[in-house]
């Protein structure tokens, strides 16, 4: 038994966490930053890195006491080298390359979707490679088949602007603030999904790719028209959103078969309506659904940690000059 400490910081959520390769999460620790970012209606890279720089290592101290640990018991440092704001990405991965050499431990360096493409494995042991897995996130938009630790088949990616960033768009243009895809989620249930007709992207379209940029310019259309109510706006976004994600699930799965397992992550999988979808599709094409926790979605260190894991007993570890990246494709 092995255990690690992840450490993530690639956007606006400072993390620290102690996992064994046995699954056991000994601490989680994480601090938001939405109060700084708030009042810019998104993140903004340079009060990301302040922020993230001015709480990591008490967070990561916090992590060790809650364990009871130092970092002599650890086995390996993992940290988030990417892909992210690299501002951010830099003070997590130079916090663990510092620990790595101070303690004499191995560094691993992390992308950051490989730890939500593995988390719904900490989660569930049962969980065996391949899936299918869709990755929605305020970054991302794919759909991967994880065939192992290190393999992913990325089959299908967004042209423009991911899931979780239209919500925060919609969000932001419905005037409800940072983030929008758990506020747009709320008041969309008192809304009419089918009041504001609205464009499914690439619907049906040969290309296996999503997007989400013309349904964006749509909702500031209809909020302009000064036609609709802000619930009527939101539903009708979120139905739109579920009807793209399915087509291109059903795409993908057209064209390359089915998987044993359905797996969801990244912070869109909180959404109840797409999980629905999500759940329904499964069955329909004999697949199991699998979703880790809600906080397990959301970005955070535990699932770096246990990347690190994953990759530590399949005997990778990285140099100390492992250079960050602000784009790192799977
Ligand atoms: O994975 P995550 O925490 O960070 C990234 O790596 O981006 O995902 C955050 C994204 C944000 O865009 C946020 O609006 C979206 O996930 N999100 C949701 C919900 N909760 C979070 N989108 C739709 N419905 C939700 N309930
Ligand atoms: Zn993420």
């Amino acid at each position: 038994m092995s255990i690690i400490l992840g450490i993530e910081s690639s956007c606006d959520e400072t993390a620290a966490a102690l996992v064994t390769s046995d699954r056991e999460i000994l601490a989680h620790k994480l601090a938001g930053q939405e109060a700084e970012h708030a009042p810019f209606g998104g993140v903004v890279p340079e009060i990301a890195a302040r922020a993230h720089a001015e709480i990591i290592t008490p967070l990561i101290e916090a992590a060790l006491v809650e364990a009871e640990l130092t970092l002599d018991h650890v086995d390996a440092i993992a940290a988030t080298a990417g892909p992210g704001l690299i501002g951010g990405v830099m003070v997590g991965l130079v916090t663990g390359k510092a620990l790595a050499m101070a303690a004499d431990k191995p560094l691993i360096a992390v992308n950051h979707l490989e730890g939500h493409a593995l988390s719904p494995r900490l989660a569930n042991p049962d969980l065996e490679f391949p899936y299918l897995l869709l990755l929605a996130s305020g970054g991302h938009c794919q759909i991967l088949r994880v065939e192992g630790v290190g393999h992913y088949r990325r089959l299908a990616t967004t042209i423009d602007d991911a899931a979780g960033e239209a919500f925060d768009k919609t969000g932001k243009i419905l005037g409800l603030g940072y983030p929008g895809g758990p506020k747009v989620e709320a008041i969309a249930k008192t809304g009419d999904a089918d009041a504001v007709p609205l464009p499914r992207p690439l619907k049906g379209s040969k290309d296996p790719h999503f997007s989400f940029a013309g349904l964006k310019s749509a909702v500031v259309r209809a909020h302009q028209s000064g036609e609709h109510k802000a619930e009527d706006i939101a539903a009708s976004f979120q139905q739109a959103t579920v009807d793209c994600l399915k087509d291109r699930l059903e795409k993908a799965i057209g064209d390359h078969g089915p998987a044993p397992h359905l797996v969801v992550a990244g912070g869109v999988a909180a959404n109840g309506p797409i999980r629905a979808m999500l759940e329904q599709l499964a069955a329909d094409h004999g697949m199991q659904f699998t979703a880790p926790p809600l906080w397990l979605c959301t970005d955070n260190a535990a699932m770096i940690a246990w990347a690190g894991a994953e990759r530590f007993a399949a005997g990778f570890t990285d140099p100390l000059d492992f250079v960050a990246r602000p784009r790192w494709p799977l």
